[in-house]
């Protein structure tokens, strides 16, 4: 009875098609978009299930653009992301975590205009691949701003954040959830995996105003700037007021705090003295939906969304949650 509730329920392309009819000028060119990472997104969770009986998880033995170890599921993640794009030739670019350089996609005499890129970490939480705990990928969504006419340049990816018309990320846990906002809201989609179709499971996700959970890994604690020594130490002294819950694949821990509040610490420290997290794939997208949300994403002492990117690969510390626990964060930068 459960079940026929839930399949009554709006399936992602019935929800694309309904968001794409309020606005009559659109010319269904993003809901192509979204298709594509959609596509990819369940094959993806479908391999992901599969590791373990296939050879799919280890490391390939090469080092990505970021000097870290790829893994075999990296590589496909990424393979199969940019693949499903560049196939239907529906954007004009892509950059990925997994790649030095951004990706131009030509457009097709039957698509001689497209104008969006993507930005993509195909794979999010790659020390976890082989131990069966969840995974992600995240997404972000911009209009190109160099002219249609020529191929896409270095500053339509170094855009910042605010610029963003979409943003998502894909868990790979119990279940697949396709969760993603074009700054109307968040809504999370379930992959109902017997019949490969992703219903509408979150709708209008909303942040908790307070929060009792905080993620960091505190074992970097020794070169953590003073403020954030402080904010930690703090958070202890009362009194059992909070939990830490940190799994080390981020959109697993933004996930679970975006339902139950709290906050996600990546401070600089001394092995990442930026902090490790990359802006244009992971930290921007993740602010935009936090925002969308009802919470705050910033940096030491800006809103992460306003950075003016200088590389593809940057990184910055970073900090999200609800509102109440990055107003005490502030409190200590
Ligand atoms: P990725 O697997 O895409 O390289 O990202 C890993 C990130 C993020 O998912 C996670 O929150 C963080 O690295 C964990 O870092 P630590 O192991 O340093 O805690
Ligand atoms: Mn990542
Ligand atoms: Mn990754």
């Amino acid at each position: 009875c459960n079940i026929q509730s839930k399949q009554s329920m709006h399936t992602l392309g019935e929800f694309l098609i309904a968001s794409q009819q309020k606005h009559p000028a659109s010319t269904g060119e993003f809901s192509k978009v979204i298709h594509a990472l959609r596509l990819a997104a369940k094959v993806v969770s479908h391999k992901v299930n599969k590791a373990g009986l296939i050879d799919i998880i280890g490391a390939n033995g090469v080092t990505n653009a970021q000097g870290e170890s790829q893994q075999k599921l990296d590589v496909y993640a990424h393979e199969t992301f940019i693949g499903s794009l560049t196939n239907r030739k529906i954007v004009c670019g892509i950059a990925s975590e997994e790649a030095d350089d951004f990706i131009e996609v030509h457009n097709s005499t039957e698509n001689p205009e497209s104008k969006y890129i993507v930005l993509i970490d195909p794979l999010d939480g790659s020390s976890n691949i082989d131990v069966n705990v969840s995974l992600g990928t995240i997404f972000s969504i911009y209009k190109r701003i160099s002219p249609s006419t020529g191929p896409v340049t270095q500053e339509d990816f170094l855009q910042k954040g605010t610029e963003q018309v979409a943003a998502g990320y894909i868990l790979y846990g119990t279940s697949t959830l396709f969760v993603y906002t074009t700054g109307n809201g968040v809504n999370g989609f379930t992959l109902n995996p017997a019949i490969g179709t992703f219903y509408l499971s979150h709708p209008d996700i909303t942040l908790p105003p307070k929060g009792h959970i905080y993620s960091i890994n505190e074992a970097n604690f020794a070169t953590f700037p003073e403020s954030i020594k402080d904010f930690l130490k703090n958070r202890k002294a009362e009194d059992q007021k909070y939990t830490t819950r940190y799994i080390g694949s981020m959109v697993s821990d933004i996930h679970r705090n975006m339902l139950k509040g709290g906050l996600y610490l990546y401070p600089p420290n001394q092995k990442s003295p930026q902090g490790k997290l990359r802006l244009l794939y992971e930290c921007n997208p993740i602010a935009f939906i936090v925002e969308q949300a009802g919470g705050e994403a910033i940096s030491m002492d800006q809103r992460i969304m306003e950075i003016d990117p200088n590389t593809l690969h940057q990184r910055v510390p970073f900090f999200c949650g609800n509102k109440e626990m990055v107003a005490i964060l502030k409190s200590y930068l």
